[in-house]
């Protein structure tokens, strides 16, 4: 498993929902190649969200062509039957959903139990509450800006304010705080000031890219990037 040596620097994290479904392996090299710090691998069900994509044996096959660390976002129900196949598939974080079901201690548990690190993922109308008795079971939270199952959504602005009181809740703790949903140059700041560490963008990095055609990636990822940096100067 890659070592994510806690750091809160900016991390982008392109999620492949966005790539060429009949590409993968190659999108995530090209990714990488244009500066992608994680790649966010979107699971979905067709159960807790209305969408399905793939499962581990997709992330098996992409593995190989990753480098650096592979995010698993589980938005399924269950998630604990499934835990075990994505750890061997050789996810580095996997996300569950706290709505996904009654037991997400349980859960989160049984992800570090699987030697991956633990996120907990929250739905925009999801508060925080919750997240306080389990902050020393996760080592990442991942706030929900669209509701989840497609990718091109419009940001939700009310959830910075969340953001910013999960920083707080936080602290010193080496918890990464993970955005996910609309996530370009003109809301990347607004979630980097108010704390979040790992930005998760699809949309607003494949577009007008290709495998065939990197750059793009790259000067959209440099793009997020510097605009979530500038606003922490
Ligand atoms: C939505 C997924 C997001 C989505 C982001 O359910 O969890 O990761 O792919 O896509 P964009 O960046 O296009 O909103
Ligand atoms: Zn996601």
């Amino acid at each position: 498993m890659t070592d994510l040596g806690f750091s809160r620097r900016i991390k982008i994290a392109p999620s492949i929902l966005a790539a060429d479904f009949a590409n993968f392996g190659a999108e995530c090299r090209a990714i990488e190649a244009e500066g992608a710090d994680w790649v966010h691998v979107d699971v979905m069900d067709g159960h807790f969200v209305p969408n399905i994509t793939f499962g581990p044996a997709t992330c098996a096959a992409i593995r190989p062509h990753i480098r650096g660390v592979m995010d698993v976002h589980l938005m399924i129900a269950p998630v604990d039957p499934y835990i075990e196949a994505f750890a061997r598939a050789g996810a580095d974080v996997i996300s569950a959903h706290l709505e996904a079901g009654p037991h997400i201690h349980r859960t989160l548990q049984a992800i570090r139990g699987a030697g991956c690190k633990a996120g907990l993922a929250l739905n925009p109308g999801t508060g925080i509450e919750d997240v306080a008795y389990l902050l020393d079971m996760v080592d990442l939270i991942c706030v929900m800006t669209v509701n989840p199952g497609f990718g091109g959504q419009k940001f939700i602005a009310s959830q910075v304010e969340k953001v910013r009181r999960l920083r707080e809740m936080i602290g010193d703790r080496p918890i990464h705080i993970e955005i996910d949903g609309g996530v370009d140059p003109g809301t990347a700041p607004l979630v980097a000031e108010a704390g979040a560490d790992v930005l998760v963008a699809g949309s607003a990095v494949f577009k007008g890219g290709s495998v065939a055609n990197p750059a793009p990636y790259g000067e959209n990822i440099r793009a997020i990037r510097a605009a979530a940096e500038a606003a922490l100067r």
